[in-house]
């Protein structure tokens, strides 16, 4: 889907379908804008009519026979001296959703001609992930694209503008889709670093596979443990950006990547739904869709390392029991008390290797607790850290973005709870408390020094609820906020 700037005047546009935001006073003066086309005083009686009066979050949809334009979703934008933006991605997600199939080009007609750059941006990026549909797994699918072309209309003050950086941020947020979304017997640890494999060839970063062998020579005892009940081979992909002028920050990204977790010998069970376990690589789907923007967009003054260690919990005559201790890269001995605490052995060793490369910060993402989702529902995620600064630019940008993060403690009393009396740790603390020993856990696999984040995506990486601004299943949660996090960092 393509997205432009209608230069002419409004009587000269081609389109049959429009979105048409109105706040809530004065609707006849607004709606003299489009006189020329269509009867303004007629369209008035008929809004009235079906109780249409501009409210904030109000979408009606009226058709017309005999007329140049076919159709008109008119949006709600309320009260117009408290101009909610946030409201402003709603209504037309909405409205383009009730429209869309039906026709190719999409004009978008807000009530302001001097809309500022970065609402024109907001309103294509959630035009765009509102209606996306991955239909991969369908045998009667349609390959057809319907929508085609959003243009936005009289905005006669705005010169040309490029939307290119929504575009690739969008493609971004669809990859992570696809890959929370696609079956674990086709996206396997395998097919992960061939997805990453094409993103380093399509947009140009370097890359670097370790396989079984090489994570042994670096002694990742934690990460192997974990594959070692399945017959898939663990991966584990480390990409990298970096911008060719003189680099400013340097950024490590972490992503937990289990393409299957069904929790080992702690089988899980019940309303554990172990069938949903093909999203615990969400963690890793951020960081891939990060990647393949960022590759695009190529920010000055960054050096960025995109780091997953993928792989599979599964049962088998060589799974690690419950009790089993193992080794990390970085000499710590952990006592797997349950083998479904497992991203963070993974993620013991991805931050290892993350911290050995000496960045500025890492930000890990993973769907590490069920606790996390108990404490912040679907739409927030948890965000850890040892460094107030990141903490604040990361809400910043998630806020930006309007992907839900709230700040949690790294509360030291419940180190406690991590002691074993065998290993240096356990992998798991008591229940409560639980998506803190977590991020406690994660805190002793790198060096203190470096700036570090852990977010929580355990509940935000998968909506069951049709949201307007997103279809239900695979959200692309993190892609946003680290996009913009990243391209702020060097500014
Ligand atoms: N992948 C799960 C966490 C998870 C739970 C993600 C629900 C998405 C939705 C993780 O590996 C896990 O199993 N965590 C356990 C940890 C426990 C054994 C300490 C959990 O949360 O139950
Ligand atoms: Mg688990
Ligand atoms: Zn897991």
């Amino acid at each position: 889907m393509k997205f432009s700037i209608f230069q002419q005047p409004l009587n000269s546009w081609n389109g049959k379908s429009l979105i048409y935001g109105i706040f809530e006073t004065d609707i006849k003066k607004q709606l003299e804008t489009i006189d020329h086309i269509i009867n303004s005083e007629d369209i008035l009686i008929k809004i009235k009519n079906k109780k249409f009066n501009g409210e904030k979050g109000q979408n009606i949809t009226l058709e017309f026979i005999n007329q140049k334009i076919e159709s008109i979703s008119f949006v709600g934008l309320g009260d117009k001296k408290i101009f909610d933006k946030q409201n402003l991605k709603i209504v037309v997600s909405k409205a383009i959703r009730s429209i869309s199939g039906l026709d190719k080009v999409v004009g978008i007609l807000l009530p302001w001609n001097d809309l500022e750059l970065n609402t024109i941006y907001l309103v294509a990026e959630s035009i765009r992930l509102s209606i996306f549909k991955d239909n991969r797994f369908n045998s009667k699918r349609s390959d057809k694209e319907f929508l085609e072309k959003i243009e936005f209309l009289n905005l006669n003050d705005q010169s040309i503008i490029s939307f290119r950086e929504t575009e690739e941020l969008c493609s971004g947020v669809e990859l992570a889709r696809e890959l929370v979304k696609a079956p674990p017997n086709i996206l396997t640890p395998s097919e992960m670093a061939k997805v990453a494999s094409n993103i380093a060839h399509e947009q140009g970063l370097s890359i670097r596979v370790l396989e079984k062998k090489d994570c042994e020579e670096l002694g990742m005892g934690a990460y192997l443990a974990v594959s070692r009940g399945s017959d898939l081979p663990p991966k584990f992909i480390h990409l990298t950006y970096k911008s060719n002028d003189p680099i400013k920050q340097k950024i490590a990204l972490v992503g937990k990547g289990l393409t299957f977790d069904s929790g080992g010998y702690n089988l899980k069970v019940g309303a554990s739904q172990i069938e949903m376990m093909k999203y615990d690589m969400g963690g890793s789907a951020a960081v891939l869709g990060t990647a393949r923007a960022i590759g695009a967009l190529k920010p000055e003054g960054l050096e960025v390392h995109f780091i997953v260690a993928a792989c599979e919990n599964m049962i088998n005559g060589s799974a690690i029991h419950p009790g089993d201790v193992v080794k990390a890269s970085n000499g710590k001995t952990i006592e797997i008390n349950n083998t479904d605490a497992e991203g963070r052995l993974t993620l013991a060793d991805a931050l290892t290797y993350a911290s050995d490369l000496k960045p500025d910060c890492i930000i890990d993402l993973a769907t590490l607790t069920g606790a996390c989702v108990v404490a912040l529902g679907n739409d927030v995620a948890g965000l850890w850290s040892n460094n107030e600064e990141l903490t604040k630019a990361l809400i910043n940008s998630a806020k930006d973005s309007g992907e839900g993060l709230w700040p949690m403690p790294l509360q030291k009393s419940y180190k406690e709870g991590l002691k074993s009396h065998i290993a240096d740790m356990k992998n798991t603390g008591p229940r409560a408390g639980g998506s803190i020993t977590a991020a406690l856990f994660l805190e002793e696999f790198f060096d203190p020094s470096i700036k570090w984040a852990h977010i929580d995506i355990a509940g935000t990486c998968w909506t069951e609820k049709d949201k307007d601004i997103n279809p239900s299943g695979a959200t692309g949660y993190g892609v946003k906020t680290l996009v913009k996090f990243l391209k702020n960092s060097c500014d």
